[in-house]
This record gives structure tokens, C-alpha cells and sequence, in this order.
């Protein structure tokens, strides 16, 4: 008997028949593509040396292992088989490993901007959240999260306190949502591990266009986990991690002050105006 019949059979006896599945079918792909390739032993401890040092750059801050599955196109390859059941709903979009659980909840049309806010020009997103016939929903939680302008994320970047550029906003009871902030910027993921070297080694880019992350939870609908991007920006046809489709291409418009704006978002300065709807499916 083979060593790849060997081992595969060796799972066999996995109670969980979805796990055994998982298993067998690993240990017979990777067999299949270490004999596709006629692996040599320099390879082999080259792969099991990445991938240890893969390991050792995790931290609670840092998954190094997500980046991986994300410059790998697995991420986006495991979002296309779990969601996208309806042509109506928002698609999702990549996780990516800077999202920060329990921020402050925050009120109607609050800014995120908690540093050097005075510097900046206000945008405004603003939408409804909406099942997919339409009707409004009520009390979604909608967590929000970006980078500063220098392209980094709290939590990356020590300059910076926790929950600058990030929040958690909920919904009104016709779905309506406004949130104050920055407009996003593109820019480069990690590449000081394992995953920069691989991306250098490839010749290819770090960047992202610029976007702002949405993961939206309500009571039964499935949730959401998505970006809105900036249109116009250069990498959205080349993003590292291929997370970019078309329907999250939002357009901004630059805004004057007028007195509406003030009552309702107290927006006091001319601003950059985007909007967009999200539609959850039903769980
Ligand atoms: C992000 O958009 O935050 C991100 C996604 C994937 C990899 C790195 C960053
Ligand atoms: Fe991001």
C-alpha cells in the first residue's frame, strides 16, 4: 500500500464525518501536489521554516497567518463559497486582521476621528440598512473601522488611541445611519514577516485601495462583512488581497455647508458626502 493510501487511511476512524472529509481530502491534495511538483527535501525545510516562522510573528495584534490567506486568495475563495446566495444583498467582502471587538458604541452622525479631528475635512456616510425586500431594519449593529491618513489602523500603530477611526453605530428605526469621518486612503499591507517576503519575492504589490470596513449584525439576518472603496483609486484593479467587486465602488461628492447638514449631522464646514445602502439577507 501506498504511503499516501497509508496515511489518508490513518483518518479514517474520525467519528465527525464532515472532519474526517476535511482531513482525508488535505492529506490526499497535498500528497497529489508534493508528487505534482517532485518536492525535494531543501523545498520541504524551506516550506516548514516559512511556515514556523509564520507562526512565531502571531500575537493577539498580528495574524500573520490570516495576511497569508488573504495574499493567497484564500480568504476571498472561502467568502465566494459561504456568501453571495442572492444578487440583491451587499457582497462581502475580506475580514482582514485589524478589526478590534467592543468599541464604543456611538450615536447618529458622531465622528470616528478622535485624533487631530480639526485638521481634517469631514466626510459623511450615510444609508439605510435594508433587508432585500426593501424594508427598513432596525437596530443593526454596524461596526466601522479604517486607517489614519497615514495608512495605518489603531492598534497597528502605537501613535494612536484604540478607538481612533473606529466605532460601533446602530440603526434607527426606519434603518437610516450617518457616520462622521476622513476619507479613506490606499495603503500597504504588512511587510515586515513572512507574508512581505513572499509578496516581494513574487514582485508584487502591497497595496490596497483605499476603503472603509462595515461588519453589520442583526437579528436574523446573516451578517455582513464588507468594505465600501473610494472610486477613482488607483489599486482597485490591483488590490493585494483581491478583495475589490464592483458593487462596493462608491462615488463621494464634495459638499457645502448648509443649515440642513449642521441640524442633522452637525456638519459646521464644507464636507465629502458618501452613500450608500446595505442589504442583509435573511438568516
Ligand atoms: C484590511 O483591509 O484591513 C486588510 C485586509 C487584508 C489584509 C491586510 C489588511
Ligand atoms: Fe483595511
Amino acid at each position: 500500500m501506498s504511503v499516501t493510501t497509508q496515511a489518508v487511511q490513518s483518518f479514517q476512524h474520525i467519528d465527525d464525518a464532515r472532519h474526517r472529509t476535511l482531513i482525508t481530502a488535505l492529506v490526499q491534495k497535498l500528497h497529489d501536489y508534493i508528487n505534482e511538483v517532485q518536492l525535494t527535501e531543501a523545498e520541504w525545510m524551506q516550506a516548514i521554516q516559512f511556515l514556523t516562522q509564520t507562526g512565531q510573528l502571531c500575537h493577539e495584534q498580528r495574524q500573520e497567518y490570516i495576511l497569508l490567506s488573504d495574499v493567497l486568495g484564500i480568504s476571498m475563495l472561502v467568502d465566494q463559497i459561504n456568501h453571495q446566495k442572492s444578487e440583491v444583498q451587499t457582497p462581502s467582502t475580506v475580514f482582514g486582521p485589524f478589526f478590534i471587538a467592543d468599541m464604543p458604541v456611538r450615536n447618529f452622525a458622531d465622528s470616528i476621528v478622535i485624533e487631530n479631528a480639526e485638521q481634517c475635512r469631514p466626510l459623511l456616510i450615510k444609508g439605510n440598512i435594508r433587508n432585500t425586500q426593501g424594508e427598513a431594519i432596525a437596530n443593526a449593529y454596524i461596526d466601522v473601522w479604517q486607517t489614519a491618513d497615514n495608512g495605518m489602523y489603531s492598534g497597528q500603530d502605537p501613535e494612536q488611541q484604540i478607538d481612533n477611526l473606529r466605532g460601533v453605530f446602530v440603526s434607527q428605526a426606519d434603518g437610516a445611519y450617518a457616520i462622521k469621518s476622513i476619507l479613506p486612503v490606499s495603503y500597504e499591507i504588512p511587510s515586515d514577516g513572512t507574508v512581505g517576503q513572499l509578496l516581494n519575492y513574487a514582485k508584487r504589490t502591497f497595496w490596497r485601495p483605499a476603503h472603509i470596513h462595515f461588519k453589520i449584525v442583526a437579528e436574523g439576518y446573516q451578517p455582513l462583512v464588507t468594505h465600501i472603496f473610494l472610486e477613482n483609486d488607483e489599486y482597485l484593479q490591483n488590490d493585494a488581497v483581491f478583495g475589490v467587486k464592483d458593487r462596493l465602488i462608491v462615488c463621494h461628492e464634495s459638499k457645502q455647508a448648509d443649515p440642513q447638514s449642521q441640524a442633522v449631522y452637525g456638519l459646521d464646514c464644507d464636507y465629502d458626502l458618501m452613500e450608500y445602502d446595505f442589504i442583509l439577507s435573511e438568516a
